[in-house]
């Protein structure tokens, strides 16, 4: 049994390691991709999605350009730091140039399209920035009576931020996006920077990637170069990096388990101060018991098993 996906991604080098894992899982069947601005721009990051696609002998996924800007403000200018000038790590001019173009339409379309294609069905993953989302609710709140979930890379529950001292960089890239997506009333599955710094891939596996028969996995080895460099100098002191999008495919999928993962009231702070972007989690009811709240939407997943990376890794190989 498979379930049809719809990847909204910022690609990204763990965007692109997010789509390997869809590519080689048994359970997933990826209906179609959007993409947003965030680590580059909406189009860069659909240039990249293209190529990594027919590296993959997949161009048959349609990918879509999303939002090129927040619902307020503009594009940040990427994270150009920690994924490179392309995205994807200085590859992209080295990836096989796309079999075709983006489609016609914009993400959020796609994504209105796709949940009357696969009602109930469809499975969202959303591993940027939420505008594409977001949209997508405006232009038709009964969106959420179609979805069978959605899963969000993003926030920070009870741990620092990583763009902010409270912020996750894909909260704060669209603050009022964030809002309206956590608090539509659809199950949501939050997996922040609480679950995803927990599961790291170090240099040893990125060598197994370098070395693997699959060109896919490959290039996912050489992209992470970049990646762990910025890890290694800013964040963890280590040659190692955090396995963020790639987790919230695995999450979503059921194929890693999940460990404290309580259903809680969450908002996003959309004010100007220095709290914007941060996901405000209400766990106070963990205190007296573990367990969901009545009325909750959001499940925020705390930790995780460990042990991703080597999944990944296996999972790579097969792309
Ligand atoms: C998230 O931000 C992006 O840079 C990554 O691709 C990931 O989605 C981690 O905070
Ligand atoms: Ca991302």
């Amino acid at each position: 049994m498979t379930v049809p996906v719809y990847l909204d991604c910022d690609t990204g080098v763990d965007d692109a390691l997010a789509l390997g894992h869809l590519l080689a899982s048994p359970r997933a069947d990826l209906v179609g991709i959007g993409t947003v601005h965030g680590n580059t721009d909406a189009a860069g990051a659909a240039e990249n999605t293209l190529r990594l696609l027919t590296l993959a002998g997949r161009s048959d996924v349609p990918v879509a350009v999303g939002a090129a800007s927040p619902l307020v403000g503009d594009f940040a200018g990427g994270a150009v730091a920690v994924h490179g000038t392309d995205g994807i790590g200085g590859l992209r001019g080295s990836l096989p140039r796309p079999a075709c173009g983006p489609v016609m339409e914009d993400a959020a379309d796609m994504l209105l399209r796709l949940s009357h294609r696969h009602p109930r069905e469809l499975q969202i993953l959303a591993v940027g920035p939420l505008t594409n989302l977001a949209l997508a609710l405006q232009r038709d709140p009964s969106l959420v009576t179609r979805v069978a979930g959605v899963t969000v890379m993003g926030g920070a529950a009870l741990v620092p931020g990583n763009a902010t001292a409270v912020a996750e960089a894909n909260i704060v890239h669209d603050p009022e996006a964030a809002q309206i997506t956590v608090t539509a009333s659809w199950p949501l599955t939050l997996v922040p920077l609480d679950a995803t710094m927990q599961q790291t891939l170090d240099e040893s596996r990125r060598l197994r990637l370098c070395a693997s028969g699959s060109a896919f996995a490959r290039a996912c080895g050489q992209m992470l170069d970049t990646y762990l460099d910025f890890y290694e100098r800013v964040v963890l002191g280590r040659r190692a990096a955090a396995l963020h999008d790639p987790l919230a495919a695995a999450v979503m999928l059921g194929e890693h388990r999940t460990v404290t993962a309580p259903r809680v009231p969450v908002e996003v702070d959309c004010t100007r101060g220095p709290c914007r972007g941060q996901t405000v989690c209400d766990l106070r009811s963990q205190r007296r018991v573990r367990g969901d709240v009545e009325g909750a939407t959001v499940r925020v997943v705390q930790d995780t098993a460990p042990g991703y990376a080597d999944l990944l890794v296996e999972m790579l190989d097969r792309v």
